[in-house]
């Protein structure tokens, strides 16, 4: 579904000290398959995210979905920013209800669905509230909410759960994946915690440091539906392990990946 060909991507002149965010990365993502990116700090996880975005275009390669060539973005792939980007002036039911908005589909159908989703996130008695009296985990929340009103078929997230406490964030990939199971769509989610990438994922690309490449692609053969009770199961810590091993190697520790 998502096809990624010989992506690379340079930020500024290449001839005049350009960053070199990405290199040849290839990646084929499947319908409503479960992808999680780590990867050390910088490496071009947000880069990689925002090229499937449409939001920028790659300086090297193509990105397709379902055989299109990616230029803009689509109404069809909702965003999770790694900051939570809600309106300031607008209530948090009026944030959530955004993308609907902009294409014209704000009627009741989707006003409920969005005040559905705040009360799974945990925030409905917040609709109405302005963002700035939310703290940082509910705004990101509130944001979540936001990129699934409008049922996408594609979810991109780029580490959706980093502000939020530990409890908070278990809770929230639980939700995540039987949303994903009541309406299966294909999601790339950008995280630096590992057993994160493993509960979720069906496959785990693991990056190496910037110049960002691909440096192995795991398969988690977990069954559905996961829990982080299965954080016990030998194929979960086969996986983890591997992912350990790739990023901390042989070049000490990195502080930016949670253990
Ligand atoms: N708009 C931009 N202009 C110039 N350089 C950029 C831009 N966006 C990203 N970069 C550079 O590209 C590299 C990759 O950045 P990116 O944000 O994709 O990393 P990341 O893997 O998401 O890091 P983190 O885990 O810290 O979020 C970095 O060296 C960064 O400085
Ligand atoms: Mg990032």
């Amino acid at each position: 579904m998502i096809d990624i060909s010989n992506a690379g991507q340079v930020f500024g002149p290449a001839h005049a000290g350009g960053v070199r965010a990405l290199d040849g990365i290839n990646l084929a993502i499947r319908d409503r398959e479960i992808v999680t990116l780590v990867g050390p700090s910088g490496c071009g996880k947000s880069t990689l995210l925002r090229l499937i975005s449409g939001l920028i275009a790659p300086t090297e390669g193509t990105i397709r979905i379902d055989g299109e060539k990616v230029v803009t973005p689509r109404q069809d792939t909702g965003i999770v920013f790694q900051a939570p980007t809600l309106l300031p002036w607008a209530t948090v039911l009026e944030n959530v209800m955004f993308p609907s908005t902009i294409m014209g589909r704000a009627d009741a159908a989707a006003q409920q669905r969005a005040r559905e989703l705040l009360k799974v996130a945990g925030i409905a008695e917040f609709a109405n509230h302005r963002p700035r009296q939310l703290s940082g985990g509910m705004q990101q929340r509130a944001a979540i909410c936001r990129a699934l009103v409008h049922n996408p078929s594609i979810l991109l997230m780029d580490e959706p759960f980093g502000a939020l406490d530990a409890l908070t964030r278990e809770v929230m990939t639980i939700e995540l994946m039987r949303i994903w199971t009541a309406a299966p769509k294909t999601i790339v989610f950008v995280t630096h915690s590992i057993p994160e990438a493993v509960i979720l994922a069906d496959r785990v690309v693991v990056m190496s440091p910037r110049p960002g490449r691909i440096a192995e692609i795991i398969d988690v053969n977990l069954p559905r539906p996961r829990t982080f009770a299965l954080a016990g199961d030998p194929e979960f810590q086969r996986c983890a392990e591997r992912i350990r091993s790739l990023i901390f190697g042989e070049q000490g520790v990195r502080f930016d990946v949670q253990h």
